[in-house]
């Protein structure tokens, strides 16, 4: 029989696209979408949907315990730009969900649980090219902050309380089914609906910026991947570096004008220039290539196709 999993913020960017790809892996009835909002058409009518709040631990456990939950991924969080609106409505949410979530698993409710970490982990003491696994981490953000707390505490369930959680440091995702939910790197897909609509786009990220990027498409095979790795072969139990392609505003831009020669990018850098500047520019994946085998598919020119094509 097929394990039932259930989907903490399936309504976000990645959310979505992660419902429907494990929906199509698993069937729909054994993947319970949830979020505190309603999702998109295909999300909603594609299988159970459950409205919980992650911070909530009995509500989250009485689904777990009616839907027989084997696994959680756990996507609900508040990103990056927005955190440094609202700090301790970021920490509470990033923090509490995710210990809600490992309680669970230590208490032996569930089996596996992923929690997603970011490249915000890093700092602006971090060495910013090929930035490795194990390297300085000072992050100065709040968001920065939770994901590298999160990290620890990842870790501590698995060596204190056999916890079996597997994570990911997800670089700036860029999709077309759902907009993204308020990071830095928000710009490089906001930049492919204003090209398609008004064919010019202001960047609030400075020329030269360049930032880890990724397909959603390698997001989700990543995610996938790293869920069915065999237990042994997993090294690293805070979290994986991961990566794809590096670029700045002005790559991506003229990645867009091969296809649309007549789009123009201006930049007016706003607070997101100073969470951008404190990241890496490019990481150093090669422990997640050794350890389950990950190789990304899309590199630029390819993304801007697939970005193109389908929002066209
Ligand atoms: N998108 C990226 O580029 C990126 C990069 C690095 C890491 N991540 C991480 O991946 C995860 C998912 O990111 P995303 O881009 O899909 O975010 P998103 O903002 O698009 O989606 C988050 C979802 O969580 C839901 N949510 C918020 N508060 C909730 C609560 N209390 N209970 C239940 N649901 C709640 C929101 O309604 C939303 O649908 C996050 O942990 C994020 O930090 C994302």
């Amino acid at each position: 029989m097929a394990k039932n999993i259930l989907i903490i913020g399936a309504c976000g960017q990645i959310g979505t696209e992660l419902t429907l790809a494990l929906r199509e892996k698993y069937g729909n009835d054994h993947v319970i979408a949830s979020d505190i909002r309603e999702g998109g058409e295909s999300l909603m009518a594609s299988g159970p949907f459950e409205s919980l709040d992650a911070t909530q631990y009995s509500a989250i456990e009485d689904v777990v315990m009616h839907y027989e939950i084997e696994e959680v991924y756990l996507m609900a969080a508040m990103l990056s730009a927005t955190a440094e609106k609202f700090p301790m409505r970021a920490w509470n949410l990033n923090m509490n969900s995710l210990f809600n979530v490992l309680n669970l698993a230590k208490e032996g409710k569930i089996s596996k649980v992923f929690w997603p970490s970011s490249i915000a982990v890093f700092g602006p003491n971090t060495p910013k090219e090929n930035t490795s696994q194990n390297t300085i981490m000072e992050p100065s953000t709040v968001y920065g902050i939770s994901k590298q707390s999160g990290e620890r505490w990842c870790e501590y369930y698995f060596k204190k309380y056999g916890v079996d959680v597997r994570s990911v440091r997800y670089p700036g995702l860029i999709s077309w089914k759902t907009l993204p939910g308020g990071g830095t790197t928000d710009y490089a897909v906001e930049i492919y609906h204003e090209a398609i609509k008004n064919k010019r786009y202001t960047s609030f990220l400075q020329k030269g910026t360049k930032l880890p990027m990724m397909f959603m498409e390698d997001a989700i095979k990543a995610t996938m991947a790293i869920m069915e790795a065999p237990t042994e072969h997993l090294n690293i139990r805070s979290s994986y570096n991961l990566a794809a392609m590096s670029f700045a505003p002005e790559e991506i831009a003229s990645s867009i004008t091969a296809e649309i020669p007549d789009f123009i990018i201006d930049y007016e850098p706003d607070f997101r220039q100073e969470i951008a500047d404190s990241w890496p520019s490019s990481i150093d994946d090669s422990q997640a290539r050794k350890d389950w085998g990950w190789e990304p598919s899309f590199d630029l020119k390819n993304t801007t196709k697939e970005m193109l094509t389908n929002l066209n």
